[in-house]
């Protein structure tokens, strides 16, 4: 098995995980060639793949595997921040530049001087900020807010996505200039599904991994639980693998993990048949609608962001659309008062002015 152990990865993470990769199956090992081919050198890296793919994993190595390895990696969600924040937290501020701004501040960017700056969910930064960005890449300094003296800054950017960012540019979302940029060097991390070599050393490593970390005795996989990590298709990708795992070691007896202590949904319909056909015994009837309860556990495990109003967001929207737009009928549906019904839908976006009717 191809694994890469951090030496010094520990101070940098803090996370154990984060100090090793698995990458088994063939594509994996190419990709990681690609990877340690591109990491020495300084281009700037987009890397691209579905959540729970390992972005942010990749990035830490390729910046451990860089010359900049001893020098700070600084990891930053583009979206986790409001639109007015982002600029002072990417490039700095001085006292005074805005109410609220008590002291000087350095932004990511100085933060990072000297190592590499991963930019995560770089797709969810705002079109002004990405005028902003481009101009620091393209002059290598940065100009603190309120301030008019350029910091001069050597930082090398990688930067995540798991949206396709030239369809973005195709909807005006993201900027083409900065696209061109940041796509000098790309990384595409290809979903679970598509690298099935992996699948089973994963699941032994982190087995392996929890086990210690719980206190348990090593556990392992029966040959029918082995099976069945195979056929799922994993929506979720290595994060949903592994928090697969780690139910099922909560669950299994004696140390046995057998196929029922694993909780997989599937809730694409072709590759539930595919489960069924591969796996005749172990899966449900392929038509059976998915309970509730299952919907929200496959939702669970891929770790989405901002959860709870998803969830509140769908049912409102769902019932609204059944009831052919009818606020009355919807409130009644639900059984909630019409009222709350309305501030849902508004506050969701599906109430335009010329909808909102008071008949309705
Ligand atoms: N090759 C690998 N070997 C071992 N563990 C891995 C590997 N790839 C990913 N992981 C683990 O899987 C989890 C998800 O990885 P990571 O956070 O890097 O994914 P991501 O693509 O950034 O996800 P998201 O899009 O949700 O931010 C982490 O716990 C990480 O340690
Ligand atoms: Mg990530």
């Amino acid at each position: 098995m191809s694994l890469i152990t951090h030496p010094n990865a520990r101070e940098l993470t803090k996370s154990v995980r984060a100090t090793v990769l698995v990458f088994k199956d063939p594509r994996s090992q190419e990709l990681l060639s690609r990877i340690e081919r591109l990491a020495p050198s300084e281009a700037n890296t987009l890397i691209i793949g579905e959540t729970g793919t390992g972005k942010e994993l990749v990035a830490r190595h390729i910046h451990h595997l860089s010359r900049r390895g001893r020098e700070p990696f600084v990891a930053v969600n583009c979206g986790a921040f409001a639109e007015t924040l982002v600029e002072s937290e990417l490039f700095g501020h001085e006292k005074g530049a805005f109410t609220g701004a008590t002291a000087n501040k350095a932004g990511w960017f100085e933060a990072a001087n000297g190592g590499t700056l991963f930019l995560d969910e770089i797709g969810d930064l705002p079109l002004n900020m990405q005028v902003k960005l481009l101009r620091v890449l393209q002059e290598r300094e940065v100009v603190r807010l309120g301030s008019r003296t350029p910091i001069p800054i050597n930082v090398r950017l990688v930067a995540a996505t798991n949206v396709n960012l030239a369809d973005a540019v195709v909807a005006g979302h993201f900027r083409e200039d900065l696209f061109y940029r940041l796509h000098v060097a790309t990384i595409r991390l290809p979903p679970l599904r598509e690298r099935p070599g992996d699948i089973l050393p994963l699941a032994e490593f982190f087995i392996e991994e929890h086990c210690r970390r719980l206190g348990y005795e090593r556990a392992s996989l029966s040959p029918d639980a082995e099976r069945k990590l195979l056929a799922h298709s994993w929506p979720g990708n290595i994060r949903e693998l592994e928090n697969a795992i780690h139910h099922a070691l909560l669950v299994c007896r004696q140390q046995k993990v057998a196929p029922q202590d694993l909780h997989l949904v599937d809730m694409r319909p072709q590759s539930s048949a595919a489960l069924a056909v591969s796996q005749p015994g172990l899966t449900s009837p392929v038509n059976t609608a998915p309970s509730l309860e299952s919907a929200l556990l496959a939702l669970f495990e891929q770790n989405l962001p901002n959860l709870f109003d998803h969830i509140e967001e769908v049912v409102f929207r769902e019932a609204y659309r059944y009831c052919h737009g009818n606020q009355l009928q919807t409130g009644r549906l639900l059984d909630i008062s019409r009222n709350i019904v309305r501030a849902r839908l508004e506050k969701i976006g599906e109430l335009s002015s010329s909808v909102r009717n008071p008949e309705n």
